[in-house]
């Protein structure tokens, strides 16, 4: 594999690839060769790159990770696509969802496995809950809510490229993490979000621009700075509706005081209840009207069939973000290498477990809906996406 973008993200595609023990890390590229070679020194990576088309056209590179800031996953993932090499993008997939859709036809054409790391579908009790809801345990389901809210952007000081329309998309809450939320709703109910009503606030209008550029997270000061009008949100209240008639909310924001990655949902049918948070990603809560509740810890000889692949160490040894990250990336090349047919799917006849251009173009019309619905005073909005060909 050749990673595009060696930045925060970068680094865990790379562990994760590592990790699966049958694929090698043959380069790196960056936005200059100076800076590809210090970051594949780092990471030990034999190859360094100053381009992404000088990466794409390495004979050796079997596959690309996309791992640079949204607005070159386009540009990143043609270059790639033009040379038939399987494309693995982190999210946002695009700037906008005809951006995207052109992608996922691009990628069709090309005949190529293509993915986008939505993560969070990696998690065994994600599996768990979207295994259990299959196989019917909740009943009907009526009702899905939940929360995305984190607070590294509440201080004015605080930035990220994300927050620049041109870098990050007309969205920045909403593209960079609800879309999480999103998806994986989506993933564990098998049901589509089809509407939208949304709510945007832009809570820290004015911040403080490091004149040279951080990498995300990495927590360094910034000494010289500019101010510029954010107009961008960093907070939002979305209603949803799903395909089957389910209602729902998620509030998501980044301006939140002590929210981590506070990331949880619930799902609730006519017998029963499930709740999941990604702080707390070793437990599942099951709610019952008759019976006492429960707390699901995860544990391999306990879940079901389904989701016991993704669960590898025995109960108590914590599995985190970087294990679930793994499992997709496993399950994605798994697909690459043509050894698909060892994955037992969680219902038959179903698509890839792991996130594709095509939910990838979903999570891009919904953000588009999410911005006409606000942009319209608040009012319900298709989730447009077209007739969405099927790969
Ligand atoms: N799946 C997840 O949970 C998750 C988490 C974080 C970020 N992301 C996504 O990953 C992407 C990167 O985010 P990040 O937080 O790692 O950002 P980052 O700023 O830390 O890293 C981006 C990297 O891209 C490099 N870059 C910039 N221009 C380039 C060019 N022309 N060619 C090659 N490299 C270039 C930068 O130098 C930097 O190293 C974003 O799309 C973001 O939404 C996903």
């Amino acid at each position: 594999m050749g990673l595009v973008g060696p930045g925060f993200v970068g680094a865990h595609h790379i562990d994760a690839v590592r990790r699966l023990g049958f694929v090698d890390v043959v380069a790196v590229a960056g936005s200059s060769e100076e800076s590809a070679r210090r970051k594949a020194d780092a990471l030990g990576v034999p190859r360094a790159y100053g381009s992404y088309e000088a990466l794409a056209r390495d004979p050796d590179v079997h596959v690309v990770h996309n791992t640079t800031p949204n607005y070159l996953h386009a540009p990143v993932i043609m270059a790639a696509l033009a040379h038939r090499k399987h494309v693995i993008s982190d999210k946002p997939l695009a700037m906008t969802a005809a951006e995207a859709r052109g992608l996922l036809e691009a990628a069709q054409r090309a005949g190529v496995v293509h993915a986008v790391t939505f993560n969070y579908r990696g998690n065994p009790l994600v599996q768990q809950a979207r295994a259990m809801i299959a196989a019917g345990e909740l009943g009907p389901l009526h009702f899905v809510h939940g929360s995305y809210l984190q607070d590294w952007l509440i201080e004015p000081t605080d930035f990220s490229w994300r927050l620049e329309p041109d870098k990050g998309g007309a969205s920045s809450a909403i593209g960079d993490i609800g879309t999480h939320w999103c998806d994986l709703v989506q993933h564990v109910t098998g049901h589509h979000i089809t509407e939208v009503l949304a709510d945007l606030t832009t809570v820290v209008s004015t911040r403080l621009k490091p004149l040279q550029a951080t990498e995300a997270f990495s927590g360094s000061a910034a000494s010289q700075r500019e101010p510029i009008a954010i107009t961008s949100e960093d907070l939002a209240t979305v209603l949803v509706r799903f395909e089957n008639g389910m209602k729902g909310c998620v509030t998501v924001g980044q301006v939140c005081a002590g929210h981590k990655n506070d990331l949880w949902f619930e799902v609730n049918g006519t017998t029963a209840s499930l709740r999941w948070l990604q702080e707390r990603q070793n437990e599942l809560w099951i709610g019952h009207r008759h019976a006492a509740n429960q707390l699901l810890l995860k544990d391999p000889s306990l879940v079901s069939p389904e989701a016991r692949r993704y669960a590898h160490l025995p109960p108590g040894h914590q599995e985190a973000w970087s294990d679930a990250f793994r499992n997709v990336i496993a399950d994605i090349y798994a697909q690459i290498a043509g050894r698909s047919e060892r994955i037992s799917p969680v219902v038959p006849d179903e698509r890839p477990s792991f996130p594709t251009f095509e939910d990838g173009y979903r999570a891009a019309c919904l953000v588009d809906a999410v911005l006409e619905s606000h942009r319209n005073g608040g009012v319900w909005t298709r989730v447009d996406t077209k007739e969405m060909a099927r790969t």
